[in-house]
């Protein structure tokens, strides 16, 4: 199954690529919440390939939701476009997730980078990789050392949950501070080492499912913003090389809209 999620990634990824730059169906889903052809092409392709392998398994999928009418304790958690407003503007960062549950547990997860040619992959007990390679999270032990990723809620407009105050107050606290515009991806950074840390409020499962078990196969630690247990369906997360992981709980503890929540 993992090498098939490699497949689809891959032809989804190079779908993307071949569309990226060119002339493209924008539309909005909310405020500031776009949606371009290239994300539906995308889904359609995974999702055309999973009912021909896997007809039986559910789909969990941005843009089409939970396809019904399965009892299968097999779901795929697809994320078609993560990264969506860079690809519309040009911005070479985003990329394809695709992750596999069953019973409630993700077994496998893979992300693909169509830019960079760079596959992230892991299967639970058995690590993850870069293009094949093993990674492992950074051995960083202080934050005033650790580069960092995070994003903005599309509904950073209208609603409390802003993550500004978190922004500055890691900002005054790290040697860096990265907006990239595709979690899935900020995920296997941390994966990889490439940044010792990331959080963000208001992401979905499809964002999350994939490079949570890439971030934690690789070495990583995945909680709640609290450092609690962390699920793919809660909206929140907190993940990082581990060593730094209290000190991030910390500082996200200093805004005192996260205690009254
Ligand atoms: C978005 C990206 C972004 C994050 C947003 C997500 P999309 O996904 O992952 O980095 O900050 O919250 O919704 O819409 O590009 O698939
Ligand atoms: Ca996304
Ligand atoms: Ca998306």
């Amino acid at each position: 199954m993992l090498s098939f999620a490699v497949e689809m990634a891959r032809e989804a990824g190079d779908l993307l690529r071949d569309r990226f730059g060119g002339k493209l169906g924008v539309s909005h889903k909310g405020r500031i919440d776009l949606v371009t052809e290239a994300d539906l092409q995308s889904e359609a392709l995974i999702r055309e390939r999973l009912a021909i392998r896997y007809p039986r398994h559910q789909l969990l999928a941005e843009e089409g939701g939970l396809a019904d009418g399965s009892s299968s304790d097999h779901r795929w958690i697809v994320d078609p476009l993560d990264g969506t407003t860079n690809f519309a503007h040009g911005y070479p960062v985003f990329c394809v997730s695709i992750a596999l549950e069953v019973g409630g547990k993700v077994e496998l997860g893979v992300v693909y980078d169509p830019m960079r040619d760079e596959l992230f992959a892991a299967e639970r007990g058995a690590g993850a990789s870069l293009n094949n390679k093993p990674i492992r999270v950074s051995s960083t032990e202080k934050l005033s050392g650790s580069l960092l990723s995070t994003g903005f809620p599309y509904d950073i407009k209208t609603s409390r949950l802003t993550n500004l105050e978190h922004w500055s107050n890691f900002a005054l606290r790290v040697q860096g501070l990265r907006r990239d515009g595709a979690a899935a991806l900020d995920l296997c950074y941390v994966g990889c080492g490439r940044h010792d840390g990331f959080w963000e409020l208001g992401l979905s499962p499809w964002d999350v499912a994939a490079g949570t078990l890439i971030v934690e196969e690789a070495g990583g630690r995945v909680t709640d913003l609290h450092g609690g247990p962390s699920s793919i369906y809660r909206r929140e997360i907190l993940a990082s090389n581990q060593f730094i992981h209290d000190q991030m709980v910390e500082v996200l503890a200093l805004d005192q809209s996260l205690a009254e929540r």
